[in-house]
Protein backbone atom coordinates (compact mmCIF):
# COMPACT_ATOMS: atom_id res chain seq x y z
CA UNK A 1 0.00 0.00 0.00
CA UNK A 2 1.51 3.32 -1.13
CA UNK A 3 1.40 6.19 1.69
CA UNK A 4 0.78 9.52 1.31
CA UNK A 5 2.44 12.08 2.91
CA UNK A 6 2.20 15.55 5.08
CA UNK A 7 5.20 17.82 4.26
CA UNK A 8 6.64 19.06 7.08
CA UNK A 9 6.64 22.82 5.72
CA UNK A 10 3.90 24.34 3.38
CA UNK A 11 4.40 27.96 1.71
CA UNK A 12 3.00 30.73 3.91
CA UNK A 13 2.74 33.46 1.25
CA UNK A 14 2.51 37.19 2.81
CA UNK A 15 -0.34 39.31 0.76
CA UNK A 16 -0.71 42.76 0.67
CA UNK A 17 -4.36 44.64 -0.20
CA UNK A 18 -5.21 48.22 0.28
CA UNK A 19 -7.63 46.65 2.88
CA UNK A 20 -4.89 45.13 4.94
CA UNK A 21 -2.57 47.81 4.70
CA UNK A 22 -5.63 50.32 5.89
CA UNK A 23 -5.72 48.28 9.10
CA UNK A 24 -2.15 48.33 9.64
CA UNK A 25 -2.10 44.44 9.95
CA UNK A 26 0.13 41.91 8.06
CA UNK A 27 -1.35 38.73 6.25
CA UNK A 28 0.33 35.39 5.42
CA UNK A 29 -1.70 32.73 3.69
CA UNK A 30 -1.00 29.11 4.82
CA UNK A 31 -1.61 27.25 0.93
CA UNK A 32 -2.24 23.83 2.02
CA UNK A 33 -4.12 24.08 -1.07
CA UNK A 34 -0.74 23.38 -2.72
CA UNK A 35 -0.12 19.97 -0.93
CA UNK A 36 -1.64 18.23 -3.42
CA UNK A 37 -3.62 18.65 -6.29
CA UNK A 38 -6.53 16.75 -5.43
CA UNK A 39 -6.10 15.62 -1.57
CA UNK A 40 -5.74 19.07 -0.79
CA UNK A 41 -6.49 21.64 1.92
CA UNK A 42 -7.04 20.39 5.22
CA UNK A 43 -7.85 16.72 3.96
CA UNK A 44 -5.45 14.54 3.96
CA UNK A 45 -4.40 16.08 7.94
CA UNK A 46 -8.07 14.87 8.77
CA UNK A 47 -8.03 11.42 6.94
CA UNK A 48 -4.50 10.31 7.98
CA UNK A 49 -5.65 9.15 11.57
CA UNK A 50 -8.47 7.18 10.20
CA UNK A 51 -5.99 5.36 7.15
CA UNK A 52 -3.87 4.64 10.84
CA UNK A 53 -6.64 3.15 12.08
CA UNK A 54 -7.59 1.21 9.03
CA UNK A 55 -4.40 0.09 8.83
CA UNK A 56 -3.91 -1.16 12.59
CA UNK A 57 -7.06 -3.06 12.52
CA UNK A 58 -6.29 -4.51 9.21
CA UNK A 59 -9.49 -3.04 7.24
CA UNK A 60 -8.88 -3.08 3.57
CA UNK A 61 -10.36 1.05 2.89
CA UNK A 62 -12.52 3.86 4.01
CA UNK A 63 -16.26 4.59 4.05
CA UNK A 64 -17.90 8.03 4.65
CA UNK A 65 -20.22 10.35 3.35
CA UNK A 66 -21.19 13.65 1.87
CA UNK A 67 -22.59 15.84 -0.84
CA UNK A 68 -22.52 15.84 -4.46
CA UNK A 69 -19.74 18.59 -4.64
CA UNK A 70 -18.06 17.14 -1.59
CA UNK A 71 -14.44 18.03 -1.23
CA UNK A 72 -14.04 15.27 1.87
CA UNK A 73 -15.79 12.54 -0.65
CA UNK A 74 -13.63 14.27 -3.47
CA UNK A 75 -9.82 13.72 -1.67
CA UNK A 76 -11.18 11.19 0.06
CA UNK A 77 -11.63 9.24 -3.71
CA UNK A 78 -8.32 10.62 -4.44
CA UNK A 79 -6.58 9.36 -1.71
CA UNK A 80 -7.63 5.98 -1.79
CA UNK A 81 -6.91 5.48 -5.18
CA UNK A 82 -3.56 6.69 -4.80
CA UNK A 83 -3.28 4.38 -1.96
CA UNK A 84 -4.82 1.32 -3.44
CA UNK A 85 -7.16 0.87 -0.81
CA UNK A 86 -11.61 0.58 -1.58
CA UNK A 87 -13.48 3.64 -0.81
CA UNK A 88 -17.48 3.43 -0.55
CA UNK A 89 -19.27 6.78 -0.69
CA UNK A 90 -22.73 7.58 1.06
CA UNK A 91 -24.17 10.67 -1.25
CA UNK A 92 -27.17 12.57 -0.37
CA UNK A 93 -29.94 12.51 -2.93
CA UNK A 94 -31.26 12.94 -5.56
CA UNK A 95 -28.56 11.14 -7.80
CA UNK A 96 -27.08 14.30 -9.86
CA UNK A 97 -23.92 14.35 -12.17
CA UNK A 98 -21.72 16.55 -10.94
CA UNK A 99 -18.33 16.96 -11.79
CA UNK A 100 -17.09 15.46 -8.48
CA UNK A 101 -19.07 12.77 -8.38
CA UNK A 102 -17.91 11.71 -11.84
CA UNK A 103 -14.39 12.26 -10.77
CA UNK A 104 -14.72 10.08 -7.55
CA UNK A 105 -16.32 7.30 -9.41
CA UNK A 106 -13.17 7.49 -11.69
CA UNK A 107 -11.24 6.75 -9.38
CA UNK A 108 -12.97 3.63 -8.02
CA UNK A 109 -15.06 4.90 -5.39
CA UNK A 110 -18.30 2.87 -4.49
CA UNK A 111 -21.55 5.50 -4.35
CA UNK A 112 -24.82 5.04 -2.70
CA UNK A 113 -27.13 7.71 -3.08
CA UNK A 114 -29.60 7.81 -0.09
CA UNK A 115 -32.50 9.92 0.34
CA UNK A 116 -32.68 13.37 1.82
CA UNK A 117 -34.70 11.51 4.78
CA UNK A 118 -32.13 8.64 4.88
CA UNK A 119 -28.88 11.05 4.80
CA UNK A 120 -30.70 12.75 7.57
CA UNK A 121 -30.62 10.23 9.98
CA UNK A 122 -26.56 10.15 9.41
CA UNK A 123 -25.90 10.96 13.62
CA UNK A 124 -28.30 8.48 14.68
CA UNK A 125 -26.69 5.67 16.07
CA UNK A 126 -28.29 3.00 13.97
CA UNK A 127 -26.72 4.70 10.84
CA UNK A 128 -23.32 4.30 11.47
CA UNK A 129 -23.96 0.61 12.78
CA UNK A 130 -26.08 -0.51 9.78
CA UNK A 131 -23.47 0.77 7.38
CA UNK A 132 -20.68 -1.24 9.12
CA UNK A 133 -22.59 -3.79 9.32
CA UNK A 134 -22.85 -3.79 5.36
CA UNK A 135 -19.44 -2.76 5.51
CA UNK A 136 -17.20 -4.90 7.83
CA UNK A 137 -13.89 -3.92 6.40
CA UNK A 138 -13.98 -0.53 5.87
CA UNK A 139 -13.09 2.06 8.24
CA UNK A 140 -16.08 4.36 9.34
CA UNK A 141 -15.20 8.41 8.65
CA UNK A 142 -17.81 10.96 9.85
CA UNK A 143 -19.23 13.56 7.60
CA UNK A 144 -15.95 16.06 6.57
CA UNK A 145 -13.43 13.55 8.21
CA UNK A 146 -15.07 14.96 11.55
CA UNK A 147 -14.32 13.19 15.26
CA UNK A 148 -12.16 12.63 17.41
CA UNK A 149 -9.54 11.17 15.02
CA UNK A 150 -10.00 14.46 12.64
CA UNK A 151 -9.29 16.94 15.38
CA UNK A 152 -6.34 14.65 15.74
CA UNK A 153 -5.55 15.09 12.47
CA UNK A 154 -5.97 18.56 12.15
CA UNK A 155 -3.52 19.14 15.22
CA UNK A 156 -0.34 18.60 12.65
CA UNK A 157 -1.92 22.10 10.68
CA UNK A 158 -0.32 23.81 13.29
CA UNK A 159 2.89 22.33 13.59
CA UNK A 160 2.96 23.09 9.71
CA UNK A 161 2.50 26.24 10.14
CA UNK A 162 4.89 26.73 13.16
CA UNK A 163 7.41 24.89 10.99
CA UNK A 164 6.85 27.28 7.89
CA UNK A 165 6.84 30.71 9.83
CA UNK A 166 10.96 30.95 9.41
CA UNK A 167 10.71 31.03 5.75
CA UNK A 168 8.60 34.09 6.31
CA UNK A 169 11.10 35.82 8.34
CA UNK A 170 8.44 35.68 11.43
CA UNK A 171 9.07 33.78 14.91
CA UNK A 172 5.48 33.88 15.38
CA UNK A 173 2.59 34.61 14.60
CA UNK A 174 -0.38 36.95 16.99
CA UNK A 175 -3.45 35.13 15.49
CA UNK A 176 -4.86 32.10 12.36
CA UNK A 177 -7.74 32.34 10.90
CA UNK A 178 -9.18 29.31 9.84
CA UNK A 179 -12.47 28.22 7.46
CA UNK A 180 -15.14 26.03 9.69
CA UNK A 181 -17.51 23.41 8.32
CA UNK A 182 -17.99 21.10 10.98
CA UNK A 183 -15.15 22.86 13.08
CA UNK A 184 -12.78 19.63 13.30
CA UNK A 185 -9.85 21.82 11.52
CA UNK A 186 -10.37 25.29 13.55
CA UNK A 187 -10.60 22.62 16.55
CA UNK A 188 -7.47 20.74 16.19
CA UNK A 189 -5.25 23.55 15.41
CA UNK A 190 -6.71 25.41 18.08
CA UNK A 191 -5.56 22.72 20.77
CA UNK A 192 -2.02 23.22 20.52
CA UNK A 193 -1.46 26.90 19.07
CA UNK A 194 0.29 29.16 21.38
CA UNK A 195 -2.39 32.36 19.70
CA UNK A 196 -5.95 32.37 19.37
CA UNK A 197 -7.75 30.48 16.52
CA UNK A 198 -10.25 32.45 15.09
CA UNK A 199 -13.33 30.28 13.67
CA UNK A 200 -15.00 31.68 10.44
CA UNK A 201 -17.84 29.61 10.51
CA UNK A 202 -19.64 28.89 6.85
CA UNK A 203 -22.64 27.67 8.09
CA UNK A 204 -24.68 28.99 10.40
CA UNK A 205 -24.32 28.91 13.53
CA UNK A 206 -27.46 26.34 14.87
CA UNK A 207 -25.55 23.38 12.30
CA UNK A 208 -22.73 23.85 14.61
CA UNK A 209 -23.11 21.87 18.21
CA UNK A 210 -23.11 24.24 21.42
CA UNK A 211 -19.80 24.19 22.46
CA UNK A 212 -18.58 25.66 19.16
CA UNK A 213 -21.37 28.04 19.32
CA UNK A 214 -20.14 29.23 22.74
CA UNK A 215 -16.58 29.53 21.87
CA UNK A 216 -15.56 33.05 21.68
CA UNK A 217 -13.22 32.81 18.50
CA UNK A 218 -16.17 32.21 16.31
CA UNK A 219 -17.06 34.49 14.02
CA UNK A 220 -20.34 33.59 11.36
CA UNK A 221 -18.89 33.81 7.75
CA UNK A 222 -21.83 32.14 6.22
CA UNK A 223 -23.74 35.36 4.43
CA UNK A 224 -26.58 34.27 2.78
CA UNK A 225 -26.20 30.36 4.23
CA UNK A 226 -24.34 27.70 3.56
CA UNK A 227 -22.34 26.97 -0.36
CA UNK A 228 -24.66 30.30 -0.90
CA UNK A 229 -22.54 32.67 -3.02
CA UNK A 230 -23.49 36.15 -3.83
CA UNK A 231 -21.96 39.08 -6.13
CA UNK A 232 -20.08 41.10 -3.28
CA UNK A 233 -18.44 37.46 -2.28
CA UNK A 234 -17.54 36.60 -5.91
CA UNK A 235 -16.25 40.28 -6.39
CA UNK A 236 -14.06 40.09 -3.58
CA UNK A 237 -12.69 36.96 -5.09
CA UNK A 238 -11.69 38.46 -7.96
CA UNK A 239 -10.23 41.36 -6.76
CA UNK A 240 -8.13 39.35 -4.23
CA UNK A 241 -6.92 37.15 -7.10
CA UNK A 242 -5.70 40.10 -9.30
CA UNK A 243 -4.14 41.21 -6.09
CA UNK A 244 -2.32 38.16 -4.57
CA UNK A 245 -2.66 35.58 -7.33
CA UNK A 246 -4.46 33.15 -4.34
CA UNK A 247 -7.44 31.98 -5.75
CA UNK A 248 -10.42 31.24 -3.47
CA UNK A 249 -13.09 29.08 -3.20
CA UNK A 250 -17.30 30.04 -2.83
CA UNK A 251 -18.03 28.14 0.20
CA UNK A 252 -15.34 28.80 2.84
CA UNK A 253 -12.01 30.30 1.85
CA UNK A 254 -13.90 33.16 0.83
CA UNK A 255 -16.21 33.62 2.85
CA UNK A 256 -13.63 33.74 5.77
CA UNK A 257 -11.37 36.16 4.17
CA UNK A 258 -13.82 38.19 3.49
CA UNK A 259 -15.21 37.79 7.19
CA UNK A 260 -11.60 39.06 7.93
CA UNK A 261 -11.97 41.74 6.06
CA UNK A 262 -14.78 43.20 7.72
CA UNK A 263 -13.13 42.80 11.13
CA UNK A 264 -10.11 44.54 10.19
CA UNK A 265 -12.61 47.16 9.40
CA UNK A 266 -14.00 46.94 12.55
CA UNK A 267 -10.26 47.46 14.77
CA UNK A 268 -10.75 43.75 15.98
CA UNK A 269 -6.73 43.13 15.52
CA UNK A 270 -4.60 45.85 16.74
CA UNK A 271 -2.51 47.40 14.16
CA UNK A 272 0.71 45.50 13.53
CA UNK A 273 -0.54 42.16 13.83
CA UNK A 274 0.53 39.18 12.18
CA UNK A 275 -2.15 37.36 11.18
CA UNK A 276 -2.18 33.70 9.29
CA UNK A 277 -5.03 32.16 7.00
CA UNK A 278 -5.09 28.63 6.41
CA UNK A 279 -6.61 27.94 2.93
CA UNK A 280 -8.02 25.16 3.57
CA UNK A 281 -8.18 24.19 -0.79
CA UNK A 282 -11.38 22.69 -1.49
CA UNK A 283 -10.78 24.50 -5.51
CA UNK A 284 -12.17 22.15 -7.34
CA UNK A 285 -15.33 22.56 -5.87
CA UNK A 286 -15.54 26.05 -7.74
CA UNK A 287 -16.77 24.15 -10.54
CA UNK A 288 -20.20 23.87 -8.59
CA UNK A 289 -20.92 27.25 -8.83
CA UNK A 290 -22.04 29.08 -12.23
CA UNK A 291 -20.25 32.40 -13.10
CA UNK A 292 -17.59 32.22 -9.84
CA UNK A 293 -15.20 34.93 -11.31
CA UNK A 294 -11.55 32.30 -10.48
CA UNK A 295 -12.90 29.45 -12.03
CA UNK A 296 -10.61 29.34 -15.25
CA UNK A 297 -7.55 29.35 -13.49
CA UNK A 298 -8.65 25.73 -11.15
CA UNK A 299 -6.18 23.32 -12.29
CA UNK A 300 -7.85 20.42 -13.81
C1 LIG B 1 -12.23 23.77 1.55
C2 LIG B 1 -12.71 23.53 2.93
N1 LIG B 1 -12.39 24.40 3.88
C3 LIG B 1 -12.82 24.26 5.14
C4 LIG B 1 -13.62 23.19 5.51
C5 LIG B 1 -14.10 23.09 6.90
O1 LIG B 1 -13.40 22.14 7.61
P1 LIG B 1 -14.01 21.54 8.94
O2 LIG B 1 -15.15 20.65 8.52
O3 LIG B 1 -12.89 20.79 9.53
O4 LIG B 1 -14.50 22.66 9.77
C6 LIG B 1 -13.97 22.23 4.55
C7 LIG B 1 -14.76 21.05 4.90
O5 LIG B 1 -14.19 20.04 5.27
C8 LIG B 1 -13.51 22.41 3.21
O6 LIG B 1 -13.84 21.54 2.25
Amino acid sequence: MRELAIPATLPLQPVSTPWLIEAGCELAILRLDQLDLQVSGNKLFKLQPYIERMQQQGLRGLISLGGAHSNHLHAMAAAAQRMGITAVGLVRGPAVDSQTMADVQRWGMQLHWLSREAYRARREAHFVEDWQRRHPDLQWVPEGGDGALGQQGAQAIWQVLHASLPALGWVSCDAVVCPVGTGTTWQGVARLASCPVWGMSAVPKHYLPPTLRADPCLILACRRGFAQSDTALAAFAAEFFAQTGVVLEPVYTAKALLALRYQLADGKFARGSRLVMLHTGGLQGIRATADWPVSAEVAA
